[in-house]
């Protein structure tokens, strides 16, 4: 059986191999500690029966820009584990937290342009959109697509920020 849950700091570790087996942009165990020091809402594992970690979502806030949002850090599901709904759980239930605890106006990331699966999920799955092309983002030289998600406010937040109907 799969389950996604809330990271752990005795998480990391597994968090940080899976990484290295799914991406070449990986990070030293101190950028892990960071954000789930920082954002541990933020951060979910995909474990399977055994509780080996087959997947992870490593996000944070960008709490000081205007407006407030999200940003995925990084995402990744092992291949053994893939399209089985994992990386859509993962990043929902980011999503919820980022939204539910902060606020968040929106979130972005960087993908790839190459990276079929990933757009596929972001587009399609998860209704990201593109903003932007960053010519060269990657170490390799590949350009990156900047995706952003707006977070859509409940109906009642909508109607208080209308104008006031027109005297009459
Ligand atoms: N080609 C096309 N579409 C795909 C593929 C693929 N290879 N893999 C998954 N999808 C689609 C699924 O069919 C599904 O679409 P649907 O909602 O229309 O049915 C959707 O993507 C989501 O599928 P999931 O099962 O939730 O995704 P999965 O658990 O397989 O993980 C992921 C997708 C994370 C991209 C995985 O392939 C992976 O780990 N890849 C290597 C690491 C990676 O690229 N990470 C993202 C880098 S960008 C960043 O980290 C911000």
């Amino acid at each position: 059986m799969l389950s996604v849950r809330d990271a752990r700091c005795d998480d990391l570790l597994q968090m940080q191999q899976t990484n290295l087996w799914c991406l070449p942009e990986n990070y030293n165990l101190k950028y892990y500690l960071y954000h789930i020091l920082s954002w541990p809402q933020l951060l979910y594992v995909a474990e399977d029966a055994k509780g080996k970690v087959v997947g992870y979502v490593l996000a944070k806030m960008e709490e000081d820009e205007d407006p407030a949002h999200g940003h995925i850090t990084s995402l990744s599901v092992l291949r053994t584990h893939r399209k089985c709904g994992l990386a859509t759980k993962l990043m929902t239930s980011s999503h919820h937290r980022m939204v539910e605890c902060f606020d968040a106006h929106h979130v972005a990331l960087h993908v790839r342009r190459s990276n079929r699966a990933a757009f596929h999920l972001y587009s399609e799955t998860l209704d990201y959109h593109i903003r932007d092309v960053e010519k060269g983002y990657y170490a390799d030289g590949e350009d990156a697509y900047d995706m952003r998600k707006t977070f859509h406010k409940p109906l009642d937040d909508a109607l208080a920020t209308l104008p006031p109907p027109p005297a009459s």
